[in-house]
This record gives C-alpha cells, structure tokens and sequence, in this order.
C-alpha cells in the first residue's frame, strides 16, 4: 500500500496522515510515514536548503533539480525498501508537488516536469493520492497560525511567504492535475474538521484497499 497525500499549506496533511497512520496500525497493518522533501538522509540536507529564508536566491531550475533529486534518493532508499519489507507507506507530498508547484505554480511545463517525475520515481508511483482541498486564503491563516505556534518561521517559512495569488495558482493546478489522473487521485474537502475530512479518508482508503 503506497499512499499520498498532497495540498497547499494548511490543509491539516500531517493530522490526516497522523490519523490514517493510526487507524492503519489498528488494524494491525505496518505504516512507515515519511515526506518531500526531507525522507531520506541526503533528502534531509537537501530539504534545509530547500525550505530556508535565506534560499531565496535559489532559481527556479535549481529548485527543480533538488527536489527531483530529493525523490530519486527517497524512492529508492526509503519507499521502495519499506514496500518490499511489507510496510504499507504514505507519504506527505511526493512527485505531484513538483508538477503542481514547479508547474502550475511557477511556470514550468507541467508535461515535461512529468517526464522528469518519471525519472526520480523509476517506475514506483501511488496506488492512491488523497488531495486535501482548502480555499487558499483558510489554508494559509491555517499554515501562519502553525508556524508562530511551533516557531519555524524563519527556517521553513519561505512558502508562507509567498504571495496569496501564488497558492491560488497552485490550488487550480492541482484541481488540474487531480482531474487529469481521476484514476490515482481522490479530491478531499479540507475545510471541515479533522474529525470529519478523517472520515472522508478512511472511506476512501477502505473502498481502495478493502482494509
Ligand atoms: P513543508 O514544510 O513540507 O510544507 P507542507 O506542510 O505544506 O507540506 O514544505 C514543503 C514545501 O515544498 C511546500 O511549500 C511545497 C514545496 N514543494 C515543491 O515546491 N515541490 C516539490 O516537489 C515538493 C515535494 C515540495
């Protein structure tokens, strides 16, 4: 079992995935959580580079590069071992991130960064892609609120940062996206609360898996 999730900033990912990784153990399945950027070793670096204030000069291909270089070490050092180990896996974010926020997000070529997906996950993708979906404006008040709570602002607030027309942008690229890959994606309502959009999931996941 390899699930994903994706989303803007503030869609709650890490509860939901909290809440899957639990409701999974409970019925006695082996979960490994992990994410992009950041899930393995060398995705770890990469990640302070990523994510940091001060990264801002960073262009965008080199962006690029780095998270397509952050997958290929993750898929191959992380997912794929634990997969073959039994473990289900889900991941927050993955290969649709790049072809969302790279893509729609900062003008890229949505199909070429496709082609360059193809590449990092060596033919390793999700059997299932839950979308949490949240008005750009709820999600970011939601991300701020986060931020200040757990005091990474200066570390991990370069996204935030970015301006609100940006995460617009990004929300309709995956509504795209998701639309484009009906078959692998389920598009979840993330405005209610956890307890409801968690519902939703598990729903979702039980059709998929028969768990
Ligand atoms: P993170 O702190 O993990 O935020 P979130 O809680 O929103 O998941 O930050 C990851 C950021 O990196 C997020 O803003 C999206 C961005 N990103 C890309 O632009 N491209 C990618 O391929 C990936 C994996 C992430």
């Amino acid at each position: 079992m390899f699930v994903t999730f994706e989303g803007i900033e503030g869609t709650g990912k890490s509860t939901q995935i909290a809440m899957l990784r639990q409701y999974l153990e409970a019925k006695g399945r082996r979960v490994l959580v992990t994410l992009e950027p950041g899930g393995s070793r060398v995705g770890r670096e990469l990640r302070k580079m990523l994510l940091h204030m001060e990264g801002k000069d960073l262009t965008g291909e080199t962006e690029l590069f780095l998270y397509l270089a952050d997958r290929a070490q993750h898929v191959s050092q992380v997912i794929r071992p634990a997969l073959d180990r039994g473990q289900a896996v889900i991941s927050d974010r993955f290969a649709d991130s790049t072809v969302v926020y790279q893509g729609y997000g900062r003008g890229l070529d949505p199909k070429l960064l496709h082609q360059f997906n193809k590449i990092a996950v060596a033919g390793l993708w999700p059997e299932l892609t839950i979308l949490l979906d949240i008005d750009p404006e709820l999600g970011l008040k939601r991300a701020m609120t986060r931020n200040m709570r757990e005091g990474k602002v200066k570390e991990e607030g370069r996204f935030e940062a970015e301006s609100l027309s940006f995460h617009k942008r990004v929300r309709e690229g995956y509504l795209m996206w998701a639309a484009l890959n009906k078959e692998r994606f389920k598009v979840v309502d993330a405005s209610p609360g956890a307890q409801a959009v968690f519902e939703d999931i598990r729903r979702v996941v039980d059709e998929r898996f028969g768990t």
